[in-house]
């Protein structure tokens, strides 16, 4: 028998609206809906590839960046592994002829292009990969829809990686978690103007984890019962705005909710403290940026988000990206050279700036 191969690539997204608390931990559903933007392919993301071979020792394998990582049968890899293999062995059932893969080993190697978890959204991104990438390995004709709710028990956010563009995920009201599934909100295309500079603060491993974090505020944070109130009405402001473009909205809701989100952290016990003082001086520095493009355009030119984690994602649009990226160049001068992925600096190295 052959080795079967397949590999895919999914992208980080970085959530305008944040997902942050879980109803049900074990199926991973959340207190609130969440929407994000996926970043583009070439720069920050995960590669995954699969592989089944009847002859390999029993048991799965996984290599996160070269390094061996134990796959737990009920760990989140595992419920995703599994689930996947469930999904196989019907079509397996239903088609005599076809190799029973559903029951072979599986060798999996995964790399990401960037800091692994680093507030980088690294999770989401590999979970997304490794489910694309088994999903086509066993040639599942499932959805990505329904993939995304197989990839939300890897890792929530990761659920949102399925897709490119602008992509919500949808609470849900099931207590199985059938309908809390991401959806494209719109395509890349309907808003190409739109560009995400990911500041490095550090890309040192995060001090709370997500899920330890997300379980705390869930357990301690009064605040978070007020957001939850709040969510709602800003997924509909945030849709509305994605639909007419509005960028001076998208960028206020933005700030708004990374803002919040903070702020639930800070009211959780004991409190987590991702943001450092560089993290709030580049929030500063936008919000001076805003408060000028206001009272000279009035627009907003910038809107900043933080994860869980220091680094900060500025967006902003197509004509005023050189603009931010000189400001920040300027007063966070880094010592590497500046990478001008958009080519807005006209050929200069950003340090000329
Ligand atoms: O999917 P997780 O467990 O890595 O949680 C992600 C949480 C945030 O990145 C802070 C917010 C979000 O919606 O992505």
């Amino acid at each position: 028998m052959p080795t079967y191969e397949a590999t895919s690539t999914a992208p980080v997204n970085i959530a305008v609206i944040k997902y942050w608390g879980k109803r049900d931990t074990a199926l991973i559903l959340p207190t609130n809906s969440s929407l994000s933007v996926t970043l583009d392919q070439d720069h920050l993301r995960s590669q995954t590839t699969s592989r089944c071979d009847e002859s390999f020792e029993k048991g799965d394998r996984l290599w996160l960046n070269g390094k061996e990582e134990a796959v737990k049968a009920d760990g989140r890899l595992g419920v995703c592994i599994r689930e996947l293999r469930k999904m196989r062995s019907e079509v397996e059932q239903g088609d005599e002829k076809l190799p029973k893969l559903s029951q072979w080993p599986l060798r999996i190697a995964s790399y990401n292009n960037f800091p692994t978890a680093a507030g980088l959204a690294s999770s989401a991104s590999g979970l997304a990969a490794l489910v694309a990438s088994l999903a086509q390995l066993y040639e599942l004709p499932q959805s990505p829809s329904l993939l995304s709710c197989i990839a939300r028990q890897g890792s929530g956010s990761a659920c949102r990686s399925l897709f490119g563009g602008y992509v919500a995920w949808r609470e849900g009201t099931s207590s199985d978690g059938s309908d809390s599934l991401a959806e494209e909100v719109a395509s890349r295309d309907h808003w190409p103007e739109m560009h995400a500079l990911i500041c490095v603060v550090s890309d040192k491993k995060k001090g709370t984890s997500s899920t330890s974090g997300m379980q705390r505020t869930v357990e301690t944070s009064p605040l978070l019962q007020h957001r939850l109130t709040l969510v709602p009405g800003r997924m509909k402001e945030m849709e509305s705005a994605i639909a007419s473009r509005d960028f001076d909205a998208f960028a206020a809701l933005t700030m708004a909710d990374s803002n919040n989100f903070h702020a639930v952290c800070l009211d959780t016990s004991p409190p987590i403290f991702y943001l450092n003082d560089v993290s709030r001086a580049l929030i500063g520095l936008v919000e001076e940026l805003n408060r000028a493009s206001k009272e000279a355009t009035g627009h907003l030119i910038a809107g900043y988000t933080f994860d869980a984690g220091p680094n900060c994602v500025i967006y902003a649009l197509e004509g005023n990206i050189a603009t931010v990226i000189r400001a920040v160049q300027r007063y966070f001068p880094t010592e590497a050279a500046f990478p001008d992925p958009f080519g807005v600096l006209g050929g200069k190295e950003a340090g000329e700036v």
